[in-house]
C-alpha cells in the first residue's frame, strides 16, 4: 500500500516522541511491504518562531495533501507571553476545526506488565479497557463570545443538536463493536448544554437496544474512574470534560505518556497524537515515554489505512517490551531506558516477529 503521512513534530518532547513513532511506522512498512511517504511540516511554537504563526497555510496544505497526520505536541513556557491568537495551543484547535475532526478517541487500556506502575492498586487496575470519546470541535474551546478585560472574562459553552448527535452516534457505534456499554458523562444538574446532551442520548438509545446506557455526572465520573475503572467500556463526553478525564485516566496505566489518541471525522482522514503535552520539564533529555506516540501511529494504520494486522503487530511489540520489563523514567519500576533505546526495543520486537513469520512460511 502507498500512502502519504504528514508529520507535525511540534514542541518540547513532541519531536522526540514523533521520531519514535515514525521509526516504528517505517519498520512496520518494511515488514509488511508498504510504501509510506513522510511529509514534515511545522506547527505550534516551532512554526511561530519560524514564520510568526503557529499553523502556517503550508502546514495545512501538507496535511490536506496527506492521507493522515502524525502529531507530537505543542506549547511551552517560551510562548506563554505571546498574543492569545498565535499561542502554540491555538494551532491544535485550529487544525481540529479546519479538518472537522469532531471525534477524539482516547483508549485507556491497562497493560498487565504495568500493574505495579500505577498509583492505583493492581486489583483496581486489572481488566481496565475503555475508550473515552471526546467531542473535539465544540463547547467551551470554540464558542463565542470569548473575551477578557482587566475586570472580567467570558467564555461561552454552546452545543448544537447536530454536534451532540454526531459524537453520540460515534460512541454508540463504538460501544456496539465493543462490550455494549455506554456511559454518557455530563453536568446535567447545572448546565443547559448538558441537559440537551442527556436528552439526545435518551432519544438515540432507542436505535441501539443492544447498548446499555448510563448517565453519570462528571464529578462522580472522576471518582468512579479511580474507584472502579474496569467498569467502563465507552465514555462519551464534551470537549473540556474529556480533556480532563483522559489525563486522569492515564494514570490507571501508570503514566500520561502511555495514552494514544485519534481525532477523526466521517471519512478515513485523521490526526493521531499522544494525549500528553510538550513536557517542557523533560524535553531534550531523552526521557520522554514514546509509547503514546507509537500507539497513536498504530491507531493511524488501523483507522485511516485499514491496516489491522500492522497495527496489531505494533501493539504486540509494545506489550512484549513492557513484559520484558523495559520502561522509561516516568513509569514506576522496570529497567529504565531512554526514548531512543525503548523505541529500538519495540523495533527489535517487530523485526523478530517478521523473522518468525518467514520461518513459518518457508
Ligand atoms: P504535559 O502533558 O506536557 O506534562 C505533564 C507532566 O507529565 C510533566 O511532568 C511531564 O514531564 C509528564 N509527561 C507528559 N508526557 C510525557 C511523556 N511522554 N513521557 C514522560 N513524561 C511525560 O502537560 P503540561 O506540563 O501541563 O503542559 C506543557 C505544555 O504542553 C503546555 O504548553 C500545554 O499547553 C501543552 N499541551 C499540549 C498538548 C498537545 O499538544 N496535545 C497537550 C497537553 C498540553
Ligand atoms: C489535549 C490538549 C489540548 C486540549 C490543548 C493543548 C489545547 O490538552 O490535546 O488534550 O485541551 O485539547
Ligand atoms: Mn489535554
Amino acid at each position: 500500500m502507498k500512502k502519504r503521512i504528514a508529520v507535525l513534530p511540534g514542541d518540547g518532547i513532541g519531536p522526540e516522541v514523533t521520531q519514535a513513532a515514525v521509526d516504528v511506522v517505517k519498520a512496520t512498512a518494511k515488514r509488511f511491504h508498504h510504501e509510506f511517504e513522510f511529509h514534515y511540516a511545522a506547527i505550534g511554537g516551532a512554526a511561530y518562531d519560524a514564520v510568526g504563526e503557529p499553523l502556517p497555510d503550508q502546514t495545512i496544505e501538507v496535511c490536506a495533501a496527506s492521507d493522515a497526520v502524525l502529531l507530537g505536541s505543542v506549547g511551552g513556557p517560551k510562548w506563554d507571553q505571546v498574543a492569545p491568537e498565535v499561542r502554540p495551543e491555538k494551532s491544535l484547535l485550529a487544525l481540529r476545526k479546519q479538518f472537522n475532526l469532531y471525534a477524539n478517541l482516547r483508549p485507556v487500556k491497562a497493560h498487565e506488565a504495568l500493574q505495579e506502575a500505577s498509583p492505583l492498586k493492581p486489583e483496581i487496575v486489572e481488566g481496565t479497557d475503555f475508550v473515552i470519546v471526546r467531542e473535539l470541535t465544540g463547547g467551551l474551546y470554540f464558542s463565542e463570545p470569548r473575551k477578557k478585560t482587566e475586570d472580567s472574562a467570558v467564555d461561552t459553552l454552546v452545543y448544537t443538536r447536530k454536534e451532540i448527535e454526531r459524537i453520540v452516534e460515534t460512541a454508540f457505534q463504538l460501544a456496539r463493536s465493543r462490550n455494549g456499554k455506554l456511559t454518557s458523562v455530563d453536568k446535567a444538574n447545572v448546565l443547559a448544554s448538558s441537559k440537551l446532551w442527556r436528552e439526545i442520548v435518551e432519544e438515540m438509545r432507542t436505535g441501539y437496544p443492544d447498548v446499555t446506557v448510563e448517565h453519570m455526572l462528571v464529578d462522580a465520573a472522576a471518582m468512579q474512574l479511580i474507584k472502579e475503572p474496569s467498569s467502563f467500556d465507552v465514555i462519551v463526553t464534551e470537549n473540556l470534560f474529556g480533556d480532563i478525564l483522559s489525563d486522569e485516566a492515564s494514570m490507571i496505566t501508570g503514566s500520561l505518556g502511555m495514552l494514544p489518541s485519534a481525532s477523526v471525522r466521517d471519512d478515513s482522514f485523521g490526526v493521531y497524537e499522544p494525549i500528553h503535552g510538550s513536557a517542557p520539564d523533560i524535553a531534550g533529555q531523552g526521557k520522554a515515554n514514546p509509547a503514546g506516540a507509537i500507539l497513536s501511529a498504530a491507531m493511524l494504520l488501523k483507522q485511516s489505512f485499514g491496516l489491522t494486522a500492522e497495527a496489531q503487530a505494533i501493539e504486540d511489540a509494545v506489550e512484549r517490551v513492557l513484559k520484558d520489563g523495559y520502561t522509561t523514567a516516568d513509569l514506576k519500576g522496570g529497567r529504565v531506558l531512554s526514548t531512543e533505546q525503548w523505541t529500538a526495543k519495540v523495533i527489535e520486537e517487530l523485526d523478530s516477529e517478521s523473522v518468525s513469520d518467514s520461518i513459518c512460511f518457508s
